[in-house]
Protein backbone atom coordinates (compact mmCIF):
# COMPACT_ATOMS: atom_id res chain seq x y z
CA UNK A 1 0.00 0.00 0.00
CA UNK A 2 1.02 3.40 -1.20
CA UNK A 3 -0.78 6.43 -0.48
CA UNK A 4 -0.64 9.43 -2.00
CA UNK A 5 -2.20 12.90 -1.34
CA UNK A 6 -3.16 14.24 -4.19
CA UNK A 7 -4.34 18.29 -4.18
CA UNK A 8 -8.79 19.00 -5.07
CA UNK A 9 -9.10 17.42 -8.56
CA UNK A 10 -11.55 19.57 -10.75
CA UNK A 11 -13.66 17.85 -13.64
CA UNK A 12 -14.07 20.61 -16.28
CA UNK A 13 -16.31 18.83 -18.77
CA UNK A 14 -19.38 17.24 -16.59
CA UNK A 15 -23.18 16.53 -18.34
CA UNK A 16 -25.13 16.65 -15.28
CA UNK A 17 -28.50 15.83 -17.26
CA UNK A 18 -30.39 17.60 -13.94
CA UNK A 19 -33.17 19.26 -15.02
CA UNK A 20 -34.89 16.89 -17.46
CA UNK A 21 -33.26 13.84 -17.90
CA UNK A 22 -33.13 12.59 -14.04
CA UNK A 23 -33.44 9.42 -14.93
CA UNK A 24 -29.71 9.14 -16.98
CA UNK A 25 -28.41 11.61 -13.72
CA UNK A 26 -29.22 13.40 -11.27
CA UNK A 27 -26.76 16.37 -8.75
CA UNK A 28 -27.07 13.48 -6.40
CA UNK A 29 -25.86 10.44 -8.28
CA UNK A 30 -23.45 12.34 -10.80
CA UNK A 31 -21.91 14.31 -7.82
CA UNK A 32 -21.33 10.69 -5.73
CA UNK A 33 -19.71 9.30 -8.82
CA UNK A 34 -17.47 12.49 -8.81
CA UNK A 35 -16.14 11.96 -5.56
CA UNK A 36 -15.81 7.86 -6.09
CA UNK A 37 -13.77 9.01 -8.83
CA UNK A 38 -11.75 11.61 -6.73
CA UNK A 39 -13.38 14.70 -7.83
CA UNK A 40 -13.98 17.88 -5.61
CA UNK A 41 -15.09 20.01 -8.40
CA UNK A 42 -17.36 19.60 -11.10
CA UNK A 43 -18.26 21.93 -14.22
CA UNK A 44 -21.88 21.46 -15.42
CA UNK A 45 -22.49 21.63 -19.17
CA UNK A 46 -25.39 23.59 -20.12
CA UNK A 47 -27.48 20.96 -22.63
CA UNK A 48 -29.85 19.95 -20.29
CA UNK A 49 -33.71 20.39 -20.57
CA UNK A 50 -34.35 23.01 -20.57
CA UNK A 51 -30.99 24.00 -21.93
CA UNK A 52 -28.94 26.89 -19.63
CA UNK A 53 -28.53 29.94 -21.76
CA UNK A 54 -30.25 32.77 -19.76
CA UNK A 55 -30.69 33.60 -16.21
CA UNK A 56 -33.94 32.08 -15.82
CA UNK A 57 -32.69 29.07 -16.53
CA UNK A 58 -29.48 29.38 -15.05
CA UNK A 59 -31.08 30.10 -11.57
CA UNK A 60 -32.95 26.73 -12.23
CA UNK A 61 -29.92 24.98 -12.87
CA UNK A 62 -27.76 26.09 -9.83
CA UNK A 63 -31.05 25.61 -7.39
CA UNK A 64 -31.01 22.41 -8.64
CA UNK A 65 -27.43 22.13 -7.86
CA UNK A 66 -27.68 23.81 -4.15
CA UNK A 67 -29.86 21.03 -3.17
CA UNK A 68 -28.08 18.21 -5.16
CA UNK A 69 -24.36 18.92 -5.19
CA UNK A 70 -22.14 16.20 -3.20
CA UNK A 71 -19.12 18.33 -4.05
CA UNK A 72 -17.86 21.34 -5.35
CA UNK A 73 -19.28 23.05 -8.75
CA UNK A 74 -19.26 25.94 -11.15
CA UNK A 75 -22.25 26.02 -14.34
CA UNK A 76 -21.59 26.40 -18.26
CA UNK A 77 -23.92 29.01 -20.01
CA UNK A 78 -24.91 27.58 -23.65
CA UNK A 79 -24.20 29.97 -26.52
CA UNK A 80 -27.42 30.17 -28.35
CA UNK A 81 -29.23 31.91 -31.25
CA UNK A 82 -31.03 33.96 -29.13
CA UNK A 83 -29.13 34.79 -26.58
CA UNK A 84 -25.92 36.84 -28.53
CA UNK A 85 -26.79 40.17 -26.39
CA UNK A 86 -28.14 38.56 -23.43
CA UNK A 87 -26.13 35.90 -21.95
CA UNK A 88 -22.92 37.30 -20.94
CA UNK A 89 -24.55 39.54 -18.68
CA UNK A 90 -24.02 36.52 -16.23
CA UNK A 91 -21.06 35.38 -17.16
CA UNK A 92 -19.96 36.38 -13.51
CA UNK A 93 -21.80 33.55 -12.16
CA UNK A 94 -21.15 30.70 -15.08
CA UNK A 95 -17.77 28.77 -15.27
CA UNK A 96 -17.49 29.39 -18.65
CA UNK A 97 -19.53 29.90 -21.78
CA UNK A 98 -20.40 26.82 -24.12
CA UNK A 99 -20.43 27.17 -27.90
CA UNK A 100 -21.48 23.49 -29.52
CA UNK A 101 -20.26 24.17 -33.02
CA UNK A 102 -20.64 20.14 -33.95
CA UNK A 103 -22.37 17.31 -33.91
CA UNK A 104 -23.89 17.05 -30.40
CA UNK A 105 -26.75 15.79 -28.27
CA UNK A 106 -29.02 18.49 -27.28
CA UNK A 107 -30.45 21.45 -29.68
CA UNK A 108 -27.14 23.79 -28.61
CA UNK A 109 -25.98 23.07 -31.92
CA UNK A 110 -24.71 26.13 -33.78
CA UNK A 111 -23.79 26.28 -37.83
CA UNK A 112 -23.07 30.49 -38.54
CA UNK A 113 -19.65 31.35 -37.71
CA UNK A 114 -21.06 35.22 -37.41
CA UNK A 115 -22.44 34.01 -34.65
CA UNK A 116 -19.43 32.30 -33.29
CA UNK A 117 -17.33 35.51 -33.63
CA UNK A 118 -20.26 37.41 -31.92
CA UNK A 119 -20.66 35.77 -28.95
CA UNK A 120 -16.81 35.97 -29.03
CA UNK A 121 -16.39 39.67 -29.19
CA UNK A 122 -18.85 39.84 -26.48
CA UNK A 123 -18.09 37.28 -23.49
CA UNK A 124 -16.02 39.11 -21.07
CA UNK A 125 -12.13 38.89 -22.03
CA UNK A 126 -10.90 37.43 -18.64
CA UNK A 127 -13.47 34.57 -18.96
CA UNK A 128 -13.76 31.34 -20.59
CA UNK A 129 -15.18 30.39 -23.88
CA UNK A 130 -15.29 26.60 -24.34
CA UNK A 131 -15.94 25.09 -27.74
CA UNK A 132 -17.03 21.96 -28.79
CA UNK A 133 -15.31 21.73 -32.27
CA UNK A 134 -14.10 19.41 -34.50
CA UNK A 135 -12.05 19.61 -38.12
CA UNK A 136 -13.35 22.71 -40.29
CA UNK A 137 -15.07 23.99 -37.41
CA UNK A 138 -12.12 24.33 -35.13
CA UNK A 139 -10.07 25.58 -37.76
CA UNK A 140 -12.73 28.63 -38.04
CA UNK A 141 -13.22 29.24 -34.52
CA UNK A 142 -9.18 29.34 -33.96
CA UNK A 143 -8.69 31.54 -36.60
CA UNK A 144 -11.46 34.05 -35.04
CA UNK A 145 -10.23 33.61 -31.75
CA UNK A 146 -6.56 34.71 -33.54
CA UNK A 147 -7.72 37.60 -35.03
CA UNK A 148 -9.66 38.92 -32.39
CA UNK A 149 -6.74 38.06 -29.49
CA UNK A 150 -9.07 36.73 -27.42
CA UNK A 151 -8.67 33.18 -25.46
CA UNK A 152 -10.19 30.09 -26.50
CA UNK A 153 -10.75 26.48 -24.96
CA UNK A 154 -11.28 23.70 -27.10
CA UNK A 155 -13.37 20.80 -25.34
CA UNK A 156 -12.03 16.98 -25.91
CA UNK A 157 -10.03 17.06 -28.47
CA UNK A 158 -9.79 13.72 -30.24
CA UNK A 159 -8.07 13.68 -33.67
CA UNK A 160 -4.53 14.18 -35.08
CA UNK A 161 -5.67 16.65 -37.18
CA UNK A 162 -6.93 18.58 -34.67
CA UNK A 163 -4.34 18.58 -31.86
CA UNK A 164 -2.05 19.41 -34.60
CA UNK A 165 -3.59 22.35 -35.73
CA UNK A 166 -4.11 23.92 -31.92
CA UNK A 167 -0.09 22.99 -31.55
CA UNK A 168 0.37 24.98 -34.32
CA UNK A 169 -1.99 27.51 -32.79
CA UNK A 170 -0.04 27.84 -29.40
CA UNK A 171 3.48 28.03 -31.60
CA UNK A 172 1.93 31.31 -33.31
CA UNK A 173 0.89 32.36 -29.73
CA UNK A 174 -2.82 32.45 -29.97
CA UNK A 175 -4.17 31.93 -26.19
CA UNK A 176 -5.55 28.37 -27.22
CA UNK A 177 -6.50 25.88 -24.45
CA UNK A 178 -7.55 22.40 -24.96
CA UNK A 179 -8.59 19.18 -22.98
CA UNK A 180 -8.17 15.53 -24.01
CA UNK A 181 -10.88 12.58 -22.31
CA UNK A 182 -9.36 9.38 -20.97
CA UNK A 183 -11.24 7.16 -23.77
CA UNK A 184 -9.80 9.30 -26.45
CA UNK A 185 -6.79 8.31 -24.55
CA UNK A 186 -7.75 4.84 -23.83
CA UNK A 187 -9.68 4.15 -26.25
CA UNK A 188 -9.99 3.90 -30.08
CA UNK A 189 -12.14 2.39 -33.28
CA UNK A 190 -10.70 -1.02 -32.48
CA UNK A 191 -11.44 -1.44 -28.66
CA UNK A 192 -14.62 -3.92 -27.99
CA UNK A 193 -17.77 -2.15 -27.73
CA UNK A 194 -20.60 -2.69 -29.35
CA UNK A 195 -22.12 -0.40 -32.03
CA UNK A 196 -24.63 1.86 -29.05
CA UNK A 197 -21.90 1.51 -26.58
CA UNK A 198 -18.99 3.27 -28.93
CA UNK A 199 -21.21 6.12 -29.95
CA UNK A 200 -19.80 9.47 -28.50
CA UNK A 201 -18.44 12.94 -29.82
CA UNK A 202 -16.20 13.57 -30.67
CA UNK A 203 -16.19 10.17 -32.26
CA UNK A 204 -13.60 7.47 -31.09
CA UNK A 205 -10.46 7.87 -33.33
CA UNK A 206 -8.41 5.21 -34.97
CA UNK A 207 -5.17 4.24 -32.74
CA UNK A 208 -3.00 6.57 -34.78
CA UNK A 209 -5.39 9.58 -33.63
CA UNK A 210 -4.91 7.80 -30.21
CA UNK A 211 -1.12 8.15 -30.21
CA UNK A 212 -0.90 11.64 -32.08
CA UNK A 213 -2.84 12.58 -28.51
CA UNK A 214 -0.40 10.71 -26.20
CA UNK A 215 2.58 12.65 -28.44
CA UNK A 216 1.04 16.09 -27.99
CA UNK A 217 0.72 15.43 -23.97
CA UNK A 218 2.39 19.14 -23.77
CA UNK A 219 -0.25 20.41 -25.72
CA UNK A 220 -3.11 18.87 -23.40
CA UNK A 221 -3.71 21.78 -20.63
CA UNK A 222 -6.48 19.99 -19.24
CA UNK A 223 -8.13 15.85 -18.90
CA UNK A 224 -11.65 16.46 -18.67
CA UNK A 225 -14.06 13.56 -18.74
CA UNK A 226 -17.21 14.34 -20.56
CA UNK A 227 -19.28 12.49 -18.69
CA UNK A 228 -22.01 12.18 -20.58
CA UNK A 229 -24.29 9.56 -19.40
CA UNK A 230 -27.27 7.82 -20.88
CA UNK A 231 -28.96 4.35 -19.46
CA UNK A 232 -27.89 0.83 -20.48
CA UNK A 233 -31.06 0.34 -22.49
CA UNK A 234 -30.20 3.72 -24.42
CA UNK A 235 -27.07 2.63 -25.43
CA UNK A 236 -27.90 -0.61 -26.30
CA UNK A 237 -31.30 0.85 -27.92
CA UNK A 238 -32.27 0.94 -31.39
CA UNK A 239 -31.52 4.33 -31.75
CA UNK A 240 -27.99 5.28 -29.14
CA UNK A 241 -27.23 8.62 -28.10
CA UNK A 242 -23.82 9.29 -27.68
CA UNK A 243 -21.73 9.64 -24.37
CA UNK A 244 -20.02 8.09 -22.00
CA UNK A 245 -19.82 7.92 -18.15
CA UNK A 246 -16.47 9.08 -16.75
CA UNK A 247 -16.07 10.66 -13.73
CA UNK A 248 -15.35 7.32 -12.24
CA UNK A 249 -12.61 5.65 -13.89
CA UNK A 250 -10.46 8.71 -15.22
CA UNK A 251 -8.46 8.97 -11.88
CA UNK A 252 -7.13 5.05 -11.91
CA UNK A 253 -7.03 5.14 -15.56
CA UNK A 254 -4.46 7.72 -15.31
CA UNK A 255 -2.51 6.87 -12.34
CA UNK A 256 -2.52 3.26 -14.18
CA UNK A 257 -0.79 5.16 -16.77
CA UNK A 258 1.64 6.80 -14.72
CA UNK A 259 2.20 3.16 -13.42
CA UNK A 260 3.34 2.18 -16.74
CA UNK A 261 5.35 5.20 -17.41
CA UNK A 262 3.31 7.09 -20.42
CA UNK A 263 3.17 10.11 -18.07
CA UNK A 264 3.91 11.66 -14.65
CA UNK A 265 2.26 12.07 -11.47
CA UNK A 266 2.88 15.40 -11.86
CA UNK A 267 1.73 15.26 -15.65
CA UNK A 268 -1.73 14.23 -13.59
CA UNK A 269 -1.89 17.02 -11.18
CA UNK A 270 -1.01 19.88 -13.83
CA UNK A 271 -4.12 18.59 -15.82
CA UNK A 272 -6.87 17.55 -13.11
CA UNK A 273 -5.72 20.55 -10.80
CA UNK A 274 -2.99 23.10 -12.05
CA UNK A 275 -4.31 24.22 -15.34
CA UNK A 276 -8.05 24.59 -14.76
CA UNK A 277 -7.45 26.59 -11.57
CA UNK A 278 -5.39 29.04 -14.02
CA UNK A 279 -7.63 28.91 -16.81
CA UNK A 280 -10.85 29.39 -15.21
CA UNK A 281 -9.81 31.35 -12.10
CA UNK A 282 -10.90 29.38 -9.37
CA UNK A 283 -10.57 29.69 -5.20
CA UNK A 284 -7.97 27.18 -4.11
CA UNK A 285 -8.75 25.64 -0.62
CA UNK A 286 -5.94 23.85 1.18
CA UNK A 287 -7.97 21.92 3.04
CA UNK A 288 -9.77 19.96 -0.21
CA UNK A 289 -7.58 17.32 -1.32
CA UNK A 290 -7.69 13.41 -2.12
CA UNK A 291 -5.92 10.89 -1.03
CA UNK A 292 -5.26 7.12 -3.32
CA UNK A 293 -3.88 4.16 -2.53
CA UNK A 294 -1.45 4.35 -5.92
CA UNK A 295 -1.12 0.12 -5.35
CA UNK A 296 -3.92 -1.20 -4.99
CA UNK A 297 -4.96 -2.69 -8.18
CA UNK A 298 -8.72 -3.73 -9.35
CA UNK A 299 -10.98 -4.37 -12.29
CA UNK A 300 -12.81 -1.58 -13.26
CA UNK A 301 -16.37 -2.65 -12.00
CA UNK A 302 -19.75 -2.78 -14.53
CA UNK A 303 -21.09 0.22 -12.95
CA UNK A 304 -20.56 2.70 -9.85
CA UNK A 305 -22.12 5.24 -8.52
CA UNK A 306 -23.66 6.97 -11.86
CA UNK A 307 -27.04 6.73 -12.59
CA UNK A 308 -26.11 5.30 -15.97
CA UNK A 309 -25.68 1.58 -14.95
CA UNK A 310 -22.91 1.06 -17.24
CA UNK A 311 -18.90 2.04 -18.25
CA UNK A 312 -16.73 1.23 -21.54
CA UNK A 313 -14.44 0.06 -19.18
CA UNK A 314 -16.01 -2.01 -17.14
CA UNK A 315 -13.35 -5.03 -17.10
CA UNK A 316 -10.25 -2.72 -17.32
CA UNK A 317 -7.38 -3.76 -14.95
CA UNK A 318 -6.51 -0.31 -12.66
CA UNK A 319 -3.96 0.69 -10.25
CA UNK A 320 -5.31 3.00 -8.20
CA UNK A 321 -7.53 3.43 -5.75
CA UNK A 322 -9.62 6.66 -4.12
CA UNK A 323 -9.79 6.42 -0.49
CA UNK A 324 -10.44 9.68 0.75
CA UNK A 325 -11.68 13.11 -0.98
CA UNK A 326 -11.78 16.42 1.69
CA UNK A 327 -14.13 19.08 0.95
CA UNK A 328 -12.96 22.26 2.93
CA UNK A 329 -11.76 19.93 5.47
CA UNK A 330 -14.95 18.25 5.82
CA UNK A 331 -14.46 13.93 4.80
CA UNK A 332 -16.72 14.11 1.56
CA UNK A 333 -15.85 10.35 0.64
CA UNK A 334 -14.25 7.42 1.87
CA UNK A 335 -14.04 4.35 0.28
CA UNK A 336 -16.87 2.71 0.49
CA UNK A 337 -18.20 4.13 3.72
CA UNK A 338 -19.39 7.93 3.78
CA UNK A 339 -20.28 9.94 0.57
CA UNK A 340 -21.17 13.67 1.85
CA UNK A 341 -24.44 14.86 2.10
CA UNK A 342 -26.31 16.31 -1.13
CA UNK A 343 -26.54 20.12 -0.64
CA UNK A 344 -22.69 20.31 1.12
CA UNK A 345 -21.25 21.26 -2.59
CA UNK A 346 -20.61 24.62 -2.79
CA UNK A 347 -20.89 27.00 -6.43
CA UNK A 348 -17.27 28.27 -6.61
CA UNK A 349 -18.71 31.13 -8.81
CA UNK A 350 -21.53 32.59 -6.23
CA UNK A 351 -21.06 35.75 -4.94
CA UNK A 352 -19.53 34.92 -1.50
CA UNK A 353 -16.85 32.70 -2.95
CA UNK A 354 -15.67 35.09 -5.52
CA UNK A 355 -15.33 37.79 -2.38
CA UNK A 356 -13.65 35.81 -0.06
C1 LIG B 1 -22.72 14.71 -24.89
C2 LIG B 1 -24.01 14.46 -24.13
O1 LIG B 1 -24.50 13.34 -24.14
O2 LIG B 1 -24.51 15.41 -23.52
N1 LIG B 1 -22.37 13.56 -25.65
C3 LIG B 1 -21.14 13.20 -26.07
O3 LIG B 1 -21.04 12.24 -26.86
N2 LIG B 1 -20.07 13.83 -25.68
C4 LIG B 1 -22.93 15.91 -25.73
C5 LIG B 1 -21.69 16.47 -26.25
O4 LIG B 1 -20.81 16.85 -25.44
O5 LIG B 1 -21.62 16.61 -27.47
ZN1 LIG C 1 -19.69 17.17 -23.36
Amino acid sequence: MTTIRLPGLVDIHVHMRQPGAEHKETWETGTAAALAGGFATVFAMPNTSPAVVDERTLDLALETASSGARCDYAHFLGAGLGNVDSVAKSAGRAAGLKMYLGETFGDLRLDDPGLWAAHLERWPDDGVVAVHAEGPSLETVVGLAESMERAIHVCHVAGAADISLIAGAKERGVAVTCEASPHHLFLDRTSDLSFGRAEVRPRLGTPEDRRALWDHLDVIDCFATDHAPHTLAEKDGANPPPGFPGLETALPLLLTAVHEGQLTLDDVIERLHLRPIEIFGLPVDPDTWVEVDVDEEFEIAASGMSRCGWTPFAGAPVRGMVNTVVIRGATAYEKDLTVAAAGTGRDLRSEERRTE
